[in-house]
């Protein structure tokens, strides 16, 4: 009984009227009765846009603080030279074109590809775009999630760089914190797989790769060699983990700035 007391007098606070909003023109504004007082609700629309824009502020400062934590670690979250979005590949040929769209392909089914633990290897000639592109990707994928880039060298150097600081140096992060980074991020772009071929990143290299394998965790990994050499150059365990999970894309045109010397010559494009 004072249930139902309570219901109606809670309904029989609940008011309407007509209004206007600049924005979304004419609507049914809903208002209440709070012991005398009457407050009304605005534009439901306009709340719910700006709600939409607050939940997108946090996102893009969550997604900054991540950034900001790689770049604490590895110098910069994106070389200043590619941080751009895939917008920026420019695509001259089919074989550029088939390479573009199969990166954005894996943006736009990022959140399959990543419950699959799937990632891309790119390979190829120096100098035709695969830190570009893969850059991209990272690029294009953020706020929404914020994945990790780094050399193979520089890696090796930064975990190097830890052991020392155990003599004296002090480096600004651990061991732990590095390689937490390189095996948990939700997408990791591993640069230069195999250009400056030094012994101990091949073990490195190795547990970066099948950590994240066994997390399903995705990863980009970018090199001049292909899966064949890499196995000759490091080891059939570590170009079968490469080779399992991810879509190979090769990268075997004219490298870009000899391609612009040609195209300034007056030659048509060339591969
Ligand atoms: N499709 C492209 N559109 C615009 N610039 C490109 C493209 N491909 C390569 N470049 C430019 O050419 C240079 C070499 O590209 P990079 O990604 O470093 O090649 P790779 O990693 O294959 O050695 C960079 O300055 C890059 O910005
Ligand atoms: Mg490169
Ligand atoms: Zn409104």
């Amino acid at each position: 009984m004072q249930k139902r007391e309570l219901q109606s007098s809670a309904a029989a606070d609940r008011l309407c009227r007509s209004a206007y909003c600049e924005k979304h023109g004419d609507y049914v504004e809903a208002g209440r009765k709070v012991f005398g007082r009457v407050i009304w609700f605005g534009c439901a629309k306009c709340q719910e846009e700006e709600r939409k824009r607050q939940e997108m502020l946090q996102k893009l400062e969550e997604a900054r603080g991540h950034a900001w934590s790689y770049r604490l670690l590895f110098g910069e979250w994106l070389p200043k030279a590619f941080d751009f979005p895939l917008e920026n590949f420019e695509v001259l040929d089919a074989a550029m074109g088939d390479a573009y769209c199969a990166a954005e392909e894996y943006v736009r089914n990022f959140y399959r590809y990543r419950s699959e633990g799937r990632g891309l290897f790119l390979t190829g000639t120096a100098g035709t775009g695969k830190t570009k592109l893969a850059c991209a990707v990272l690029k294009s994928l953020f706020p929404d999630v914020v994945g990790c880039y780094v050399t193979l060298s520089d890696l090796g150097d930064r975990v190097r760089q830890t052991w020392r600081s155990l003599s004296g140096e002090s480096a600004p992060f651990t061991e732990a914190q590095l390689l937490n980074a390189v095996y948990r991020a939700p997408l990791l772009v591993l640069d230069e797989i195999g250009t400056i071929a030094k012994p101990q990143d091949g073990e490195l290299l190795f547990k970066v790769i099948n950590t994240r394998y066994s997390n399903l965790l995705p990863t980009i990994g970018i090199s001049n060699l292909s899966l064949k050499e890499l196995c000759s150059l490091y080891s059939e365990r570590l170009s079968r983990r490469m080779e399992e999970r991810n879509q190979t894309i090769v990268f075997d045109w004219t490298p870009w700035q000899e391609r612009k010397k040609q195209n300034e010559n007056g030659f048509s494009s060339g591969r």
